[in-house]
């Protein structure tokens, strides 16, 4: 881990709202946000979270059925599910590009399915981990986003 990963234990739903709260609030304008960890591990727990701290108000359903959401807060913010994205990877990048706006801040889960150069842009990345320990306890390791070489 580098200096800017840290590792922490969510103890429940409201635990993983608050590291989300903390996280988002050290978020810039045009950061991307990868979320990885298993089906139910709590990734659109974290994104409703972190969209609330960047001034979110109103409902912020999970977007599984939809793949994308955009949303205004302090700045334009974006919530991605492509679990269910089937499309050849050359047409992804301009369907899903309103939800890329630079200006805004993009939370992405299930960022591993074919997506082309989707995430080719001079964008600071930055990657939550969630992960399944027992009961309502996730581990949750924390990357702060980061400019491409
Ligand atoms: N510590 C915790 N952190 C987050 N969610 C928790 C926690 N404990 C229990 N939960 C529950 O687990 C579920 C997480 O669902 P959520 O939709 O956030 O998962 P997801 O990772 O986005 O799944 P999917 O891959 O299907 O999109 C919620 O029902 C939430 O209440
Ligand atoms: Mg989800």
């Amino acid at each position: 881990m580098s200096v800017a990963d840290s590792k922490v234990v969510s103890e429940d739903e409201g635990g993983t709202a608050r590291i989300a709260a903390e996280f988002a609030g050290r978020l810039q304008p045009g950061d991307l946000i990868l979320l990885v960890g298993e089906v139910g591990a709590g990734k659109s727990t974290f994104v409703r979270s972190a969209l609330r701290e960047l001034g979110v108000e109103g409902p912020i359903p999970s977007p599984t059925f939809t793949i994308g959401r955009a949303y205004r807060g302090r700045v334009p913010a974006f919530h991605l599910d492509l679990y269910r994205l089937e499309l050849p990877a050359e047409e992804v990048p301009d369907l899903l590009g309103e939800y890329l706006d630079p200006s805004g801040i993009t939370f992405v889960e299930w960022p591993d399915r074919p997506m082309g150069n989707l995430f080719d842009s001079p964008r600071r990345i930055g990657r939550v981990e969630i992960r399944h320990l027992d009961g309502d306890r996730r581990e949750i390791r924390l990357s702060e986003p980061v400019s491409p070489d």
